[in-house]
């Protein structure tokens, strides 16, 4: 795998400071990843809807340090302040020290700096909604503005590949959080340029009935994951289904292409409806065994379930790497599946909380 494209090999043009902010999405994925190799190589290729409005929005201030200051550490040191929503967070600080550690091999004008991160999500605090995608794209996205500034000719599409790269060693399903709609992540034969260093769009023209697909995020648990995405992807290590399963998703994916493509509707609620449950029986076969769904995410899937039945609808559901429920429907059905979402679901929410989100298009600068 060639990693060398993303070390920085022109001199660099120094600025003395600069300051960038990006809003970058979450992503959902329909054919999932679950287990992965170091560094941060998944296991099998995974693609998801990009979406809109679940986002981070973070600006970095970079301001250079001065050669005295260089000097006189006696190792390279990585200096950052961590402020989320204005404020202070030092427990969140150790996840992004260990990504610029990550990163720095690739990002090596990072020890040139004193960095500013301040970050806000859109959807609240520890609803459950996994912030790391959103929150790591932003973080490179705004290192990839800094590097195009000292490093003049880079293209866009270097800069997303790049970031999309970078994102990736901090969170894999980060990499899928640059661009839109539809994201590839892991080498597959049939997706032309795929790579598992970085995420790449989905390459074929889509059918419209996905075109602004709805994903309706029902809040069923806020609190803090029992099991972290960490321990559970090293949990496929020796897991005795596990080689069936890379196998099964990148035939899922060979699928899943075909399905987009052709918009065989049905197939799509079977498949992504599949990959859902797949995930989360490999948790609950793992050794030590575990169970993120809660009572009420099956409530809801029995729901979804019934609808589809009695109205016909083409609603479906997925899941990630926690008990929260993603109502998949294409936008034609949005009056009538809002309507049942907030009748019959949101009692088996948290406060009654879900988040009405559609597809989006990935990265977008915010910076004048
Ligand atoms: O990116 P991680 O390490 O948090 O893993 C995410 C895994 C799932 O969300 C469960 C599936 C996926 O492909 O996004």
């Amino acid at each position: 795998m060639n990693t060398d494209q993303f070390l920085v090999k022109s001199d660099l043009k120094y600025i003395d400071k600069a300051s960038f902010t990006w809003q970058t999405p979450s992503n959902i994925a329909l054919i999932k990843y679950w287990g992965k190799s170091n560094p941060q190589i998944p296991k099998n290729a995974s693609i998801s809807f990009t979406l809109n409005n679940c986002h981070t929005i973070t600006t970095i201030n970079f301001e250079r340090k001065l050669h005295s200051e260089l000097v006189s550490e006696s190792h390279q040191n990585i200096d950052f302040d961590l402020l989320f929503e204005g404020k202070p967070k030092e427990e969140f600080k150790p996840k992004i020290a260990e990504f610029f550690k990550r990163v720095q091999e690739y990002c090596p004008y990072i020890f040139n700096y004193k960095m500013i991160i301040n970050s806000e999500n859109s959807f609240p605090h520890s609803s459950g909604i996994a912030s790391s995608a959103s929150g790591l794209s932003a973080i490179a996205m705004c290192l990839m503005s800094l590097e195009k500034e000292i490093n003049v000719d880079l293209s866009q599409e270097f800069i997303n590949k790049k970031a999309s790269f970078l994102a990736r060693l901090g969170s894999g399903s980060a990499s899928r959080s640059i661009e839109g709609p539809l994201v590839v992540w892991g080498n597959h034969p049939e997706i032309e340029g795929s790579s598992d260093l970085f995420g790449v769009q989905f390459p074929h023209k889509v059918n419209a009935i996905f075109e602004n697909y709805q994903d309706v995020i029902l809040l069923v648990d806020k609190g803090e994951k029992q099991v972290s995405s960490t321990i559970g992807h090293n949990l496929m290590i020796n897991h005795p289904y596990a080689e069936n399963r890379f196998t099964q998703a990148n035939e899922n994916l060979t699928k899943m292409s075909k399905i987009l493509q052709h918009g065989n509707i049905k197939e799509f609620i079977n498949l992504v409806e599949r990959e859902a449950l797949t995930l989360h029986a490999m948790m609950m076969t793992s050794n030590p065994y575990f169970i993120l769904m809660k009572p009420n995410t099956l409530e809801i899937i029995n729901k979804i379930w019934e609808y589809r039945q009695e109205k016909n609808s083409n609603i479906c559901f997925t899941l990630d790497a926690g008990a929260n429920v993603h109502v998949l429907f294409p936008e034609n059905e949005k009056e009538n599946v809002l309507q049942f979402i907030d009748s019959e679901l949101s009692i088996f929410c948290q406060k009654k909380q879900y988040i009405c989100d559609n597809i989006g298009l990935g990265a977008k600068i915010l910076t004048p």
